[in-house]
């Protein structure tokens, strides 16, 4: 009898101590995850924004569809989105973290999974590149990024004290996380960075995320992958979905180990993807939603990325 009540005072301990990650025990095995779309530089007819194909092909390869998220739609549009779809990927890029269409909608579904996630209804966000720099700017509420030497560099990742626990990386082979701390194995794309100093200067970004890795551009250390300690808010600021989809660079890592690298990470946050149970009201609405209504084009001969789906 005091054992089933310590138990439930554990229990309820647990609850409001940390109180968003489930031990999981309902899973949703058709996941299908948002990627946000974004701003193209200079827009043609029928070509307003895009999503680069690799990042769906990410998703697509851990055992997850993907619904793709234009921007420019009103609140109404994308809580009902929200309600539908089983996570959200905001991609690299470069459109403003501020003032685009893409920096609106992130901004709505930032705060409409913490809302949920507070209430036990689990909805996981990633952030890779430009969307880890939203990340920060979203929680920090803060501009603090500084800029960088790291635009087309593959990098080993410096481990934390945290990285082997952390949900995200306590799973990966051994080998794995071997070759991830040696080996150029993390490409990063980016002019801007939140440096080691910057972040943990920041009481909000401290208290809200677990740094897993750092790295360094010779001068200024920053922080490379990051996940939230009561969130399943995750984000890296080097591009995992790049080293198995993407040809167009030569700094762009495709050993054994850089290959293996993009499927963990997709199969890790497809996986937090299946821990949600919303849906599409309708298997129509459903169908209506996923980007199979959409053609990607073969582009690698003049962009970065090989193949990009354009939107109106
Ligand atoms: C989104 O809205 C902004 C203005 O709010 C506009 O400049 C931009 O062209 C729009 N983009 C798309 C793809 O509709
Ligand atoms: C930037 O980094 C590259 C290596 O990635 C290096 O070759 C180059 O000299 C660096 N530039 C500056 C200005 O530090």
């Amino acid at each position: 009898m005091s054992g089933s009540s310590l138990l439930c005072f554990c229990v309820l301990l647990q609850c409001v101590s940390s109180a968003v990650i489930p031990t999981g025990v309902r899973r949703n095995d058709s996941p299908i995850i948002g990627v946000l779309a974004q701003e193209v530089k200079t827009p043609t007819p029928g070509k307003n924004a895009y999503i680069a194909a690799s990042y769906v092909k990410y998703l697509e390869s851990a055992g997850a569809r993907v619904v793709p998220v234009m921007i420019n739609k009103s609140e109404e549009e994308y809580t009902q989105l929200f309600k539908s779809i089983s996570g959200i990927l905001f991609p690299g890029g470069s459109a403003s973290i501020e003032s685009s269409g893409y920096a609106k909608a992130a901004g709505i579904f930032y705060r409409l999974a913490l809302e949920a996630n507070s209430k036990g209804d689990y909805f996981p966000v990633w952030g890779t590149c430009l969307g880890f720099e939203k990340l920060m700017l979203l929680t920090s509420e803060k501009k603090l990024l500084s800029r960088t030497n790291t635009s087309g560099v593959a990098l080993p990742l410096s481990f934390t004290s945290g990285t082997l626990t952390s949900r995200m990386f306590k799973d990966f082979p051994a080998h794995l996380m071997t070759s991830l701390a040696n080996e150029p194995l993390t490409e990063n794309s980016h002019k801007w960075s939140i440096t080691t100093k910057s972040f943990k200067g920041n009481e909000k970004l401290k208290k809200f995320y677990r740094i897993l890795s750092t790295n360094t551009d010779g001068q200024k250390e920053f922080v490379s992958t990051v996940e939230a300690y009561d969130y399943p808010v995750y984000g890296t600021q080097w591009h995992p979905e790049k080293n198995a989809f993407e040809w167009t660079r030569p700094y762009i890592p495709h050993t054994p180990s850089a290959i293996k690298t993009t499927f963990y990470m997709a199969d890790f946050f497809v996986n937090e993807a299946k821990k949600s149970l919303h849906s599409f009201s309708s298997q129509e609405e459903e169908q209506n939603a996923l980007i199979y209504n959409y053609s990607p084009s073969y582009t690698g001969k003049t962009s970065i990325f090989e193949q990009i789906y354009y939107f109106e």
